[in-house]
């Protein structure tokens, strides 16, 4: 089977080095891909949303399945593309269509969801600019912290959390009337604050049936203590020690479940990953987003704990045999820790020499924001590699991935030292 993945970070890494394990797989493309999948795979120059040039290399190359990494082509509608034109249908697409892809695309959308299907999350109103007076009062009602939601994609910078109500007010009025977020903030949740410790869960559908992958927690901030500017994610950990069978069961029971019925009462077709961001406030656990594909760098510690075939587990969502599955999980703890470019998450320089990586034996380096220039590998994004390990416990697995970032070296790295200091 012919294979195309659509991305270029840390995650397409890891199913490229996933999948590439397959007997099933013959060509393997990844479009754009990095340093990493280029050394596993073909890399072919292709903006993700540029759905003719996927088109093109489709027919070309006679791909039979395309695995899409991030959202933007999701919710850009790339599976209903595929759908609707003759010479593509039978080429299958692991990744929701554009309706199911609101789910990320759209805050609103996603309560609504949540509401209509009895799933716990937080309690909401959402506002628009004509209804600003409205939004202050809203505010009012509730206790701080004040929780504002962009309704549409904005990078994973679209959520405000604030103490003072005057602040909250002032940025409903930026978010709402000055576009902060562009037309991403036309529409904005303001969501009551909860409390707690967050986690998040996997789910593979096929529309028919499901099966829940390795859950995993991912460090957001850039600083120690959880500490300075959200980030895309700096390291993350599989299972997640407090996650026992009581609190799974009830993930299973009042979250999956829903969620999945949900989509097949709603009409909602579901091929692909479904990544649910929770929170346990006391012992229960409550949505704080859907995604509509897989994390990163959750993806770089809950792929290489599967060890089934991810080409036939993909083709059975394509076939919608995923029940047939038996699905094996390593039992061993992956964590993964983000190496950075100095400055990210704000402004930083590209281009630096990455050294040091080619002798790791005994952690699997993940490329995320690299590129090959003359020969070497370079930085070329804010987050530049992940380095995952294994052990008996997370501390054991973190041990193995500082020790060999110890090995690597480029001008400005950056990593915190601290994942899972709150376990
Ligand atoms: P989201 O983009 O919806 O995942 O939100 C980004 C981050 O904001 C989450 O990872 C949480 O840390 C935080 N957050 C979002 N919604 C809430 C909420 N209702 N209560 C507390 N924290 C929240
Ligand atoms: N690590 C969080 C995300 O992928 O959205």
């Amino acid at each position: 089977m012919n294979i195309l993945i659509i991305g270029a970070g840390g995650r397409e890494h890891t199913l490229a080095w996933k999948l590439k394990q397959s007997p099933k797989l013959n060509k393997l493309f990844v479009a754009p891909g990095n340093a990493g999948t280029a050394a596993i795979a073909i890399n072919v120059l292709i903006d993700v949303n540029d759905f003719e040039a996927i088109k093109t290399l489709v027919n070309k190359e006679g791909i039979d399945m395309v695995v899409v990494g991030p959202e933007d082509p999701l919710v850009n509608g790339i599976h209903d593309f595929f759908l609707k034109d003759s010479e593509l249908k039978h080429v299958s697409v692991i990744g929701p269509r554009k309706m199911a892809a609101n789910l990320e695309g759209s805050k609103e959308y996603a309560k609504e969801f949540l509401f209509r299907h009895n799933i716990p999350t937080a309690a909401y109103k959402s506002f628009t600019s004509d209804i600003l007076e409205e939004g202050y009062s809203f505010l009012e009602t509730l206790k701080p912290p004040y929780v504002l939601k962009a309704d549409g994609l904005a990078a994973g910078k679209g959520v405000l959390i604030l103490n003072d109500l005057q602040e909250a007010k002032d940025e409903l009025k930026t978010m709402l009337v000055d576009a902060k977020f562009g037309s991403a903030s036309a529409t904005v949740v303001i969501e009551e604050f909860l409390a707690g410790i967050e986690l998040s869960v996997f789910v593979l559908t096929d529309g028919k049936g499901y099966k829940v992958l390795p859950m995993a927690k991912d460090y957001k901030r850039i600083g120690e203590g959880d500490s300075g500017l959200n980030t895309g994610g700096m390291g993350a950990i599989s299972p997640v020690p407090f996650a026992d069978k009581v609190l799974m069961d009830k993930i299973q029971e009042q979250i999956v479940k829903p969620t999945v019925e949900g989509l097949k009462k709603d009409n909602l077709p579901y091929k692909g990953f479904i990544f649910i961001g929770l929170i346990k406030v006391g012992d229960d656990p409550f949505v704080i987003e859907y995604n509509v594909r897989m994390g990163d760098p959750e993806t770089e510690v809950v792929i290489p704990r599967i060890k089934n075939d991810l080409v036939e587990v993909f083709q059975a969502v394509a076939d919608q045999t995923l029940d047939a599955i038996d699905l094996q999980i390593d039992e061993r703890t992956a964590t993964t820790v983000m190496l950075v470019s100095g400055g990210y998450p704000e402004a930083y320089e590209k281009g630096k020499e990455i050294t040091g990586f080619e002798k790791i034996e005994d952690s699997i380096v993940f490329h995320a924001g690299t590129d090959s220039k003359d020969g070497k590998v370079v930085t070329n994004g804010g987050r530049v590699m992940a380095i995952t390990s294994f052990g008996t416990d997370f501390k054991e697995a973190l041990l193995k991935s500082y020790q060999n970032i110890n090995k690597i070296h480029f001008d400005k790295m950056n990593y915190r030292k601290d994942i899972g200091f709150d376990l």
